[in-house]
């Protein structure tokens, strides 16, 4: 059995509304594909789990209860991706270990967060790891991993390769700014790093990089390994 995980960034997925259009191509890509067995989709919030945080975080609410609205967000948005699917789930799976109950009786398991303190960069490692995938796709808004924010920064280096050290001391670096967007949160590399796991960093619009991967292990964005 050949399995891979998708991480579907949720600034892709929830934008101004949910990307219902990027849902169906995506999954019109996937399913096409052969050459993996069994798919584990790791869904994020985006703007549905952002709002709900930004205007309850000004009322001084717990961290610990935003969390959790965030991840009912990413549940919501994976809900919605498994109604594109002809093979998977219809109950979302709330824990990695019922995920990977699940793998057993579908091609395609989708899912969202599974607990606060982290986000589903982690959840997306700690699944792969779990089922044995050595291949992460994380489909984000941008085309790759960058020295700095390319948005706010004209003159950021795109990183073609990366190993997870450098990874992680650059996702170290990201998170000491306020507000930055970071590529992926430290523990996500590091479960990645323990587990071997080589990760595709991609623009996940881009329903190409998706082929090139699953077909032969190529992309236009950055490869941490
Ligand atoms: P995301 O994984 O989408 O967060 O989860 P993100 O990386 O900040 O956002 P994008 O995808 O890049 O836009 C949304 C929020 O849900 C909570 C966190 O508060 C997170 O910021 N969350 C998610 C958890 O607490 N635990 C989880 O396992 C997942």
């Amino acid at each position: 059995m050949k399995y891979i995980v998708i991480s579907l960034g949720g600034s892709i997925i929830s934008t101004d509304k949910l990307n219902l259009e990027l849902m169906e191509k995506f999954s019109d890509t996937v399913s096409d594909i052969k050459s993996y067995d069994k798919f584990g989709i790791v869904v994020g919030g985006g703007k549905l789990a952002r709002s709900y945080i930004s205007d309850l975080k000004r009322y001084n609410v717990n961290d610990n209860i935003l969390d959790e609205i965030g991840i009912n967000a990413t549940r919501i948005n994976a809900l919605a991706l498994t109604t594109f699917f002809d093979d998977a789930n219809s109950k979302i799976p709330t824990t990695i270990n019922d995920a990977t109950e699940m793998v057993h009786n579908y091609r395609y398991v989708i899912m969202g967060g599974t607990e606060p303190g982290h986000t589903t960069d982690t959840v997306s490692t700690l699944l792969a790891e779990r089922i044995g995938a050595k291949i992460l796709i994380n489909a984000t808004s941008v085309d790759g991993v960058y020295s700095d924010d390319p948005k706010k920064n004209k003159n950021a280096e795109k990183f073609n390769e990366l190993s997870y050290n450098d990874a992680i001391d650059l996702s170290i670096r990201n998170s000491k700014g306020a507000g930055t967007n970071n590529f992926m949160d430290i523990t996500s590399l590091t479960i990645a790093r323990r587990a071997g796991i080589k990760i595709y960093v991609v623009n996940g619009n881009n329903m190409e990089e998706y082929r090139n991967i699953l077909l032969n292990g190529k992309c236009n964005g950055t490869i941490i390994s």
